[in-house]
């Protein structure tokens, strides 16, 4: 399975059957996905480090979580939510279930110069855990995410991008030639405005790393420029020029 198709299977896993186990191959892949992950800030240093979950606070019974560290640099939020986005999708593809664990704390704040950023954790679970139909994905409709001209397969996939508290802060306007993408700050819940703030830019990481394999999969050729705007209402993030239209 390509990690395309894994954006219409995969889900927040949070209950895990105990008896089945990472195997060591597995979490040999695992391990070197980690180091092949393409960077959003290719400038920033990033370190992930694999616990066995019950060293953690994580209060989802996966097996392991990831710490993730990063520099503090430009846009650091959205680099780790664009590179873990693709280790997300890739264990949906080998029948591991993952969660994005913002709650994760940990004493351990700092590691070789780099901050603690999120936690993450998965373990083994089956193809019926996976998601089967995309009714299963609680999401906004693509006319409120996307204004403008769109290809509807790629608006649509971009449209199951998870995010924490469901918030979806994402925003796309689009020429055809240029696809604009903004943070939205609103959330229409007023209990988890506060919480998602913090997580919006791992949201928008995410959702950059899933446009980009929606595109890259309908053959569109593409330059980005990323923007760091601090924080409106409506915060440009990033530009796709289109080139092959
Ligand atoms: C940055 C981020 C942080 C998250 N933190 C948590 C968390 O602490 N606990 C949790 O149960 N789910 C967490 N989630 C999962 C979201 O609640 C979930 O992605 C969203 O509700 C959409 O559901 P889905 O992933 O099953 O499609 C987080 C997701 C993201 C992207």
């Amino acid at each position: 399975m390509e990690l395309y198709e894994a954006v219409f299977k995969r889900k927040s896993m949070r209950k895990f059957d105990e008896k089945l186990k990472i195997s060591d191959e597995e979490m040999n892949l695992i391990q070197s996905k980690l180091k092949s992950l393409k960077k959003l800030t290719p400038e920033t240093e990033v370190e992930f480090v694999i616990k066995p979950r019950r060293e953690t606070n994580c209060r989802i019974n996966a097996e392991y979580c990831i710490l993730a560290y990063t520099q503090d640099k430009p846009l650091w939020k959205e680099n780790i939510g664009y590179m873990l986005e693709q280790l997300d999708l890739y264990l949906a593809t080998v029948n591991i279930g993952s969660c994005w664990y913002g709650l994760g704390k940990t004493k351990e704040q700092e590691l070789n110069g780099k901050l603690y950023a999120i936690m993450f954790c998965f373990g083994k679970s089956t193809s019926n855990d996976f998601r089967k139909d995309e009714n299963e994905f609680d999401r906004k409709k693509v006319e409120d995410i996307w204004q403008g001209l769109k290809n509807d397969n790629i608006a649509n996939a971009v449209r199951l991008a998870p995010s924490a508290c469901n918030s979806q802060p994402w925003k796309v306007k689009s020429d055809g030639k240029e696809i604009s993408v903004y943070l939205r700050q609103k959330t229409d819940n007023v209990l988890t405005r506060a919480l998602s703030k913090y997580f919006n830019g791992f949201d928008m990481g995410i959702f950059l790393y899933i446009l980009e394999l929606a595109l890259d999969k309908h053959g569109y050729l593409y330059e980005r420029q990323l923007f760091d705007n601090g924080e409106t209402e409506l915060t440009l993030l990033a530009k796709y020029a289109v080139l092959n239209l």
